[in-house]
Parts: C-alpha cells; structure tokens; sequence
C-alpha cells in the first residue's frame, strides 16, 4: 500500500470530470445481467467497487465485453444462475448487499466475501428482509458479517418492509429480490434515500410505484424482469462533493466540476455548503448539473443526518467545517460508524489532526472551526480501507499545509484518477 504526499497547491484553476456515478454503475451492471438480451452502459464508473459487481454478474452468466467508453452486457435468456465459486464484492458494501438480493432468488449455494473492511460490516440488515423473503443467510458474529453463505429459492415471497434505518443499499437489496418474487413488494422508508434502484427499474419496464410522505417515501413493486436498454451513468455526486468543499476553503481556487447527477438525495451537500456561504453556481442540462466553485469564507452551520441520507459527504463536510468560522454541529450521523472505516471518530480524528477543537455527544460530532484552511496543520493520516477518507484528508491537505496519507491506494475503489484529477487543477 503506498502514502500520498499531498502539497499545498498555490491555486486551483480549470475542470474536473468526475468518475461515472457509482450507485448507477453497480445497478446499471446489474439491471442489464438480469435482462434477457443485450444491453450498453456507457460512462461506467473505473472504480475497483464496479469491477468487482461486473465480475461477479459474469459469475452468474452474463457475458461482458468492453469498447472505448461502452460496457456490453447480455443477460442470458434463461437467467443468471449461481457460480461454483465465490464471489468476491472486494471493498464494496453496494456489491455485497445488492447482490445479497439478487441471489436470493437464484436456487442453490452462493458464498460472498470481501476484504477485511468489508468482512466487518453489518449485513444483518440484509439478512433480516431477504430471510422474511425466502432466502437463508448465514454469516460472522451477531451482525452477520461477511464471509455470507446465501442460499437462494425460485420461491421468493413478496414483503410489506419498514427499513430501520436510512439505507438505500437495505432498500435495493429488497427490491431486487422482489423482482423475482411471487407477490408485489413494497419497501417503506422513514428518510428518504437515493431512489436509484427503482427509478432504474421503471425505465427498464418494471411496474414501480413510489409515494412520498414528509421525510419518507414507499415503493411498490410489482415482479418482472427488466428489460435490456442503453445506460448512461451521469458523474458521481459524491465525487464531486470533495472538488466543492476544496473549491470552497482552497484560498486561491476558480473551478469547475461537469455533469454530476443531481438526484435530490445526493446533492444535499450542496445546500449545506451554500449556508456556509460558498461561492457556487450550478447550470443544469439534461439533468446533469455542472458546479462552479469558488474560494469562500464559510460560517459554521448545523446539519441533520436527514439533509444527506448515505452521510458519505459528512467526512469533507467536517473538513469545510473545520475551515469555517464558528461552532458547526452534525446530528445523528451514527451511520458513519459502519461505512468502510468507522467514519464517525475518523472524521473527528482528521477535524482534531487539523487543529480543530472537535467532540462528538451521542451520534452528534461538533467541530470547532478555524475560520480558514490557512490556519490547518499538516497531519499524516492512515486512512485505512476507506476511498472517501483518502480524499477528504487530501482535500485538507492540499487547502491547508499538507498531508501525508497511508494506504491512499484505496482511493481507486471508486476514483483511481483521484490524484490525477486533484494535481491537475493546480
Ligand atoms: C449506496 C448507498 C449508501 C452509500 C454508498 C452507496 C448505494 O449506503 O453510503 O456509498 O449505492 O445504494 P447506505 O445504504 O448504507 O446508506
């Protein structure tokens, strides 16, 4: 595993194009090796999280193959099927746990594994839905950690679920399952998470019905296979989320960030930023948006769980946090604790490295801002299994004095070009 030595960059100028949206790319892959027929994605995602659900729906039967920027994928006319040999979701929680769905309704014995940060996440609220379903999962501990042994039926019954927490992934692993279930599905949500899945879904054919009240949201679904289609993954949000906060407490930057999908329940990030007070403007076309950022003196804000539902943009929030004048509180981000790494007291460690004072209370973190990334310290960080802490400690690093990072090659799970991108614009 090798360290990134990040410098402080004088000054930040042009455009950056961000990776193809990771959630798209995984269900896109998916939705197409369950179609009967072929399909085409284009503006995959390059990360190594992608690549391990592309390899595993080769697994089950469908066939791949790869020209300049288009993926091909022919689901097989009579189904996928389980595979003799394990399958491998690497550093990929979305992987594990939607695949968990898929194969539950496909007869027979399917093992998943994946690295040591994956092999200590909860999966029990997979197994706990996908069971009332008609799978049965077994996994590590008390919270079902992988390695899974997942045995699957052709007899999948359709569920009335509440998700106990906010989770797309608990969400999509349901409502692939229900595709094959024999009844309609129907997946409550108390906070409403990316509707990725089942908007997806509706374009590939399936009978998708979603109703919104207050913060929650329920779909229904009715079973069926999708139909094959051609795919084209808008750039990740939540990439883009790290090149916004940098924008924001670089004291030198003019930049640019294109074509980010703009679902509202991924760009949460960027109202809390434009309460800060950044200098930002967003153009929308074809519903992508492109982001224009500028060097900004934030304020200190608060900020609920519910504004950013996945909480992956909560680490380089703490970081613009930490440049920002003022007292910023984040509520009830206890999710952050089972991510790749445990993000809650990782976020807090990185805020305290800077030079920030920062505490947490219950699932709430607070953090104590310096009023000016000039003011960071330079740190050195292990960022350990976790992509989103390499680049949210880079983003500190390069705003303020500089950093070193451990292990930064796990930044390639979702961005691989990451410090590429980032030297570019300086
Ligand atoms: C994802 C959902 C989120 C997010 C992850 C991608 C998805 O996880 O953190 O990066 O594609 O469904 P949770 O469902 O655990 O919030």
């Amino acid at each position: 595993m090798s360290t990134a030595n990040v410098e402080h960059f004088e000054r930040l100028r042009g455009s950056v194009r961000v990776p193809g949206d990771k959630s798209t790319s995984h269900r896109a892959l998916m939705v197409s090796a369950l179609a009967e027929g072929e399909s085409t994605i284009r503006g995959l995602s390059p990360g190594l999280d992608v690549a391990a659900t592309a390899q595993i729906m080769e697994q089950l039967g469908a066939t791949r193959s790869v020209r300049d920027d288009v993926v091909t994928i022919v689901g097989p006319s009579g189904g996928l099927h389980a595979s003799d040999d394990a399958l491998d979701c690497g550093n990929s929680g979305t992987t594990m746990r939607l695949v968990s769905g898929v194969v539950s309704a496909l007869p027979g014995e399917h093992r998943l594994i994946g690295d040591a940060s994956l092999s200590q996440r909860p999966m029990d609220r997979v197994a706990e839905p996908l069971t009332l379903m008609g799978a049965r999962i077994e996994g590590q501990g008390p919270r079902l950690s992988a390695p899974l042994r997942v045995v699957g039926t052709d007899v999948l019954r359709g569920i009335a679920y509440d998700v106990p927490m906010a989770s797309a992934q608990v969400k999509s692993a349901i409502l692939f399952a229900a595709l094959a279930a024999n009844s309609p599905t129907t997946v409550v949500e108390h906070v409403r998470t990316r509707p990725t899945t089942e908007e997806m879904f509706s374009r590939a054919g399936v009978s998708v019905v979603s109703i919104e009240s207050g913060d929650g949201r329920s779909v229904t679904i009715q079973p069926g296979r999708p139909l094959a289609r051609n795919w084209l993954v808008p750039g990740d949000p939540s990439q883009a989320a790290f090149f916004a906060v940098l924008g924001c407490i670089h004291p030198d930057a003019d930049i640019e960030v294109l074509d980010i999908d703009n679902a509202r329940e991924r760009v949460g990030y960027l109202g809390v930023l434009q309460r800060m007070g950044a200098t930002m403007t967003l153009q929308t076309r074809d519903a992508m948006t492109t982001l224009t950022v500028r060097s900004s003196q934030l304020a200190a804000t608060e900020v609920h769980a519910r504004e950013i539902p996945s909480v992956d943009e909560v680490p380089v929030l703490v970081v613009a946090a930490a440049a920002a004048e003022g007292l910023s509180s984040f509520r009830d981000v206890g999710e952050l604790r089972v991510k790749e790494s445990d993000r809650f007291e990782g976020s807090l460690a990185l805020a305290t490295k800077l030079g920030c004072r920062a505490w947490s209370e219950g699932d709430d973190l607070f953090v104590e801002g310096l009023g000016s990334a000039t003011r960071f310290s330079s740190f050195e960080v292990d960022a350990g299994l976790d992509h989103r802490m390499v680049m949210a400690s880079a983003v500190a690093g390069c705003a303020g004095e500089g950093c070193s990072i451990g292990a930064a090659d796990t930044v390639a799970s979702s961005y691989p070009n990451f410090f590429d991108d980032l030297e570019r614009l300086a």
